[in-house]
């Protein structure tokens, strides 16, 4: 591995890798995503994940959330297309098999019928599965069942969620984050994204690398789910998951890196900035 030794990730490693549009390609070379939750109280996260994926250059994405709230965010993606879950159904028909990628949990709430709808994606899809917030809260039971999945599988934990996860304290996890990270990933066979101030990347195979992009402006509601879109379109783009990962955490990162150096500052900085900024960083590659 290249990169492995450097252990940063920032511009030269994202220039090198970052996959450039072929000229003659269409949608789905791009990416088929499905992005799964939103609920009543938390309508807008699927929201961003959403926007922030086709921002990031996915092909298609498909919003699957409750049926409850499509009507008040549709007209707010209209890119998107979308899946209704109804709250009583824990096992919807979604096929599953027509995705390249998923992404589960931002803003899914805690109830129970969320928790089985994890469970059902967990065992039944078998594509990267990219897994956030509340849906880290429901697999916290069901951990084991990531081991014997046949793809990839990415936790994308803040330090609160990554203790959580571990039954440690938030101030345990931060004395040795790593030796935490390389737990988990080894354990269950998963690539973990430690999100925080300098994000941590490891891969199942024990390959770790920080991300150095980024500032406090993203320290607001949001950010989390915007990562999540944006690691959902490299994921689909890119053949190296620790790549796509990596490259991720420094596109979301250099967004508000070049927002509050050109138009923005970390106190006003909000998340849906960060999802406009990601043209910003492309355009350095042009
Ligand atoms: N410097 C650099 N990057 C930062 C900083 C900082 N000071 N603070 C946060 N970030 C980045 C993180 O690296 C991560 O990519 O912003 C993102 C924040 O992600 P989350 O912590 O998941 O935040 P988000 O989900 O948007 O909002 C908090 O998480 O605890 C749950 O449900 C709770 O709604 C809450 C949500
Ligand atoms: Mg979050």
């Amino acid at each position: 591995q290249r990169y492995a030794k450097r252990n940063v990730w920032g511009y030269e490693q994202f220039k090198d890798c970052m996959p450039r549009r072929d000229p003659y390609s269409h949608k789905g070379d791009h990416g088929k995503g499905l992005t799964i939750g939103g609920s009543a109280t938390m309508p807008g996260s699927i929201v961003m994940t959403a926007k922030a994926a086709l921002r990031a250059g996915a092909g298609l994405i498909t919003i699957g959330t409750s049926e409850k709230v499509i009507n008040r965010i549709a007209s707010q993606c209209i890119e998107a297309t979308y899946f209704p879950i109804h709250e009583q159904n824990n096992h919807p028909s979604i096929p599953f098999e027509e995705f390249d990628a998923i992404t589960i949990g931002m803003g899914m709430g805690r109830s129970g019928n969320a928790a089985a709808l994890v469970a059902h994606v967990v065992e039944q899809t078998d594509c990267p599965l990219i897994i956030d917030a509340d849906g880290l809260f429901h697999v916290k039971t069901d951990l084991a069942k990531l081991k014997v999945r046949k793809s990839p599988t990415i936790v994308t934990p803040h330090p609160g969620e990554m203790a959580m996860l571990l039954d440690i304290s938030v101030k345990e996890l931060l004395i040795t984050p790593f030796y935490w990270s390389m737990k988990i990933a080894q354990t269950y066979n998963v690539y973990v994204v430690l999100k925080g101030k300098h994000t941590i990347i490891t891969t199942p195979e024990g390959i770790q690398v920080v991300n150095k992009s980024g500032n406090a402006g993203l320290a607001k509601g949001g950010s989390g789910d915007v990562l999540a879109g944006i690691l959902l379109a490299l994921v689909m783009q890119q053949r190296s998951v620790f790549q796509a990962l990596c490259n991720a955490c420094f596109i979301h990162g250099k967004a508000a890196d070049l927002l509050v150096e050109e138009t923005h500052s970390d106190q006003d900085l909000m998340a849906s900035d960060v999802i406009e900024g990601i043209s910003k960083v492309y355009r350095t590659l042009s």
